[in-house]
């Protein structure tokens, strides 16, 4: 009995979001890079909380291998809470299908605005990202409210076009061009992860990184072929110092504030 939320994050967003509902509901709160990779998930919980960002329009891909793991899912009552930076989109329905597929059912789905940590997170303002994130304190209580009445039927979506109206994020449209053009005729290889002379050996992105994918070569950031594209390397470089390739995608370092890089640490794979 009880409730286990498993999340995921790159820049402590949805740690914060999954912390917050965690402290309210009393729940154990499991890092799902820690379980993934066992053979299958099981707890006691009757309740079962994912909280994750979204990356392009979509739950992460390890989301599907995480609940294809999870035991007795169909005895659970399920309930998610996605993070993104410009539109959830339809992730909560992918995601519901995604479990329906397993035998589970989600009940319940909100998206949580957060500050942009990808694409275009350089053209939000710091006020912009204060707001952000003070909104989501208002409505831990509600949401809280939600999960504790076992509510369902609630699976939130959203239109791209009025969100970007709606939350003046207008600026974005031209780096969705610049990263557009990149991809069609430069390839996606060419958005791949770089460091450049700001950067000191120092071994912070491999330390991040949640699948182990970086390697210090003569005191350089190498990444292998494991990249789930969290951007934790990125927004966690102490210098700065790291880019996907050259193209001038506004990116600025950015991480919750309320979340320490020992915090993120603790998102490490256990079982490799
Ligand atoms: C590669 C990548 C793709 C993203 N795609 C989207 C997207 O399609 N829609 C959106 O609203 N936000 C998108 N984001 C922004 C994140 O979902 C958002 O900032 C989220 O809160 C990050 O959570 P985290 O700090 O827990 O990693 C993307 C971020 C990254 C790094």
């Amino acid at each position: 009995m009880g409730t286990e939320i498993y999340y995921f994050s790159g820049s402590g967003n949805s740690l914060v979001v999954a912390r917050d509902v965690s402290t309210k509901l009393n729940a154990t709160l499991t890092p799902i890079m820690s379980v993934i990779n066992q053979e299958s998930i099981e707890n006691e919980a009757n309740i079962i909380g994912m909280v994750f960002p979204i990356y392009d329009f979509r739950p992460p891909e390890f989301m599907a291998r995480f609940i294809s793991k999870i035991k007795n899912i169909q005895s659970k009552y399920i309930f998610a809470l996605c993070t993104y930076g410009i539109t959830p989109g339809q992730s909560l329905k992918h995601l519901e299908k995604t479990i329906k597929s397993f035998g589970g059912h989600l009940s319940l789905g909100y998206a949580v605005e957060m500050p942009q940590n990808g694409l275009g997170s350089g053209k939000i303002t710091k006020s912009q990202q204060e707001k952000m994130i003070s909104k989501w304190k208002t409505r831990v209580e509600e949401v809280c409210d939600h999960i504790q009445k076992k509510k369902t039927e609630e699976i939130e979506t959203s239109i791209l076009f009025f969100n970007i109206l709606q939350t003046q994020k207008i600026r974005l449209i031209p780096v969705f061009f610049i990263f557009l053009y990149q991809v069609m005729f430069k390839g996606l290889d060419s958005l791949a992860f770089t460091s450049d002379e700001e950067c000191t050996g120092c071994g912070t992105c491999q330390q991040i990184c949640s699948q182990n994918n970086i390697e210090l070569v003569n005191h350089k950031p190498s990444w292998s072929d494991r990249c789930i594209n969290c951007f934790a390397c990125l927004n966690w470089c102490p210098n700065k110092a790291i880019h996907p390739g050259d193209a001038d995608l506004s990116i600025k370092n950015y991480h919750h504030p309320e979340v320490k890089i020992s915090d993120m640490l603790k998102e490490k794979k256990i079982n490799t």
